[in-house]
């Protein structure tokens, strides 16, 4: 007798599986993101379960061709996050909010590569072809040979590719509008998205173009985000960024073919997307020296320097309510520590103020090293006393309070010189064995042990 489908349960935000339907998905902890999934059932009556498998050809570790050469958008700020260009026969999704500029970002790197005479196509499931045109008019890449289409039919878009030669990228924007017929349910819904993808990466591989997916970060709704694809691609990259900021951040978030720590950043402009290739002097352009709670992080993103403003506000706490800490851009976590071994070890007075603090220009810093610059800005905000602005801070603290080395000290510190800064304030060097080249020209350091170096320091020149 042929048994009844499994039935099976997807979440919208995560693509956790289960078995049965609950309220809340106990992988990522949204509330009412699982769907039911079709799931094919192997029935031992069914043709495909009886026939027996062919054997596989097995094969040894050596003997590989050399790589193709990647494919370069001469998009740099692209480029690097992708590793060096795109793989052919790869896969990228790239993910972010609706409106964030993924679909300029990628119609400007299509434009681009047909402009190196590859062939390009780019099927829109959300334009129509004028609506694109227009776009690219905007953006001043109008008279690329791009190969545009808009469809949502993923059986006649294979179709397409399979008669089309010599395709090397393809575009697909996005995958929560591509439906197949095969599958029932909507278009978006976890089963669509993953069957459409599924065709759509079985025939990259097979043709050798490379593919890219835009998929929608869904905060809530009924569409399937890009999670429930992350173990299918060989890349994703989210393309990150304040609506009310200029600045946009395309971050890798998984990578066969090269580094996940890195980024790229653009500013989005009435002309599209412009790279910014030195995101410091735009982190930093809207700094104002003298006010006391600011601090310039002298950090590191991926392979590049990346200078930032920390800014720390204290408020006295109101009533009997417990202290608020509110962080954009930082972990909360790692900034209650920092101000309990504020409190302990270096007798700096926090635990009745609300602590508020900020990385300006809406970047999202991960690294422990900004723990020195984050602290000055605390020790400076609650002394009412200014950093100097030519200085940089950088080193990760400890629970005894101890300052600990970074990776990297001489490219931030080559970095620093470079935007006129004339003071690193870093940790102390451990004996031998760890010796610093030079420092750049114009800069002084200054090597400090123990936080509380920073804070009788700034006491002191009160
Ligand atoms: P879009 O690429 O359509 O976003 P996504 O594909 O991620 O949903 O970008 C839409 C936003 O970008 C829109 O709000 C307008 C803005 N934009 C510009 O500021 N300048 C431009 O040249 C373009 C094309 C868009
Ligand atoms: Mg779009």
């Amino acid at each position: 007798m042929a048994k009844r489908p499994a039935r099976q349960f997807a979440c919208r935000a995560c693509g956790a599986v289960y078995s049965k339907w609950m309220g809340q998905c106990e992988a990522c902890g949204e509330w009412n993101t699982l769907e039911e999934i079709v799931v094919e059932p192997l029935a031992a009556s069914s043709p495909r379960a009886s026939s027996k498998g062919r054997r596989v050809k097995l094969e040894g570790l050596e003997g590989m061709a050399a790589p193709p050469p990647r494919i370069r958008t001469g998009i740099e700020e692209l480029d690097r996050v992708l590793g060096g260009g795109l793989v052919p026969a790869s896969v990228v999704l790239v993910g972010g909010d609706p409106g964030i500029g993924k679909s300029t970002l990628l119609l400007q790197a299509a434009c681009k590569l047909a402009a190196k005479s590859e062939r390009v196509l780019y099927i829109s499931g959300e334009e129509a072809v004028d609506q694109i045109r227009l776009r690219a008019l905007r953006l001043g890449v109008g008279q690329a040979t791009l190969d545009l289409a808009a469809s949502i039919n993923v059986a006649d878009i294979v179709a397409t590719l399979e008669a089309e030669p010599d395709v090397r990228v393809v575009v697909i924007d996005s995958i929560q509008t591509m439906w197949l017929e095969t599958v029932e349910s909507a278009p978006g819904s976890v089963s669509q998205v993953r069957a459409c993808a599924f065709e759509l990466i079985r025939l990259a591989k097979r043709k050798g173009f490379s593919l890219i997916l835009v998929g929608h970060v869904t905060k809530e709704g009924a569409l399937a985000g890009p999670r429930v694809l992350e173990h299918m691609v060989d890349a994703v990259m989210y393309f990150e960024g304040d609506r009310g900021h200029q600045f946009r951040i395309l971050r890798a978030a998984k990578n066969r073919f090269g580094a996940t720590d890195e980024i790229g950043v653009f500013a989005m402009t009435d002309r599209g997307l412009e790279e910014v290739s030195n995101p410091s002097a735009l982190f930093l352009a809207e700094r104002r020296g003298n006010i006391a709670g600011s601090a310039v992080f002298a950090g590191l993103e991926g392979t590049r320097p990346v200078l930032l403003e920390v800014q720390a506000l204290l408020a006295p706490k109101s009533g009997e309510n417990a202290p608020r800490r509110a962080v954009v851009g930082w972990d909360s976590s790692r900034l209650s520590m920092l101000l309990a071994v504020l409190e302990t070890r270096c007798g700096v007075k926090l635990s009745g103020m609300d602590v508020y603090l900020n990385v300006a220009g809406g970047l999202k810093v991960a690294e422990p090293a900004a723990d020195l610059a984050v602290a000055a800005a605390l020790i400076s905000a609650a002394t009412g006393m200014p950093t100097s602005s030519g200085e940089v801070y950088f080193g990760e603290v400890g629970l005894s309070g101890e300052v600990r080395q970074v990776s990297q000290a001489d490219a931030r510190l080559k970095e620093a010189a470079k935007l006129g800064f004339d003071k690193a304030v870093l940790p102390r060097r451990i004996a031998r064995g760890s010796a610093r080249s030079k420092p750049p020209e114009g800069l002084t350091l200054r090597e400090i042990g123990h936080l509380s170096d920073l804070v009788t320091a700034d006491m002191e020149a009160e």
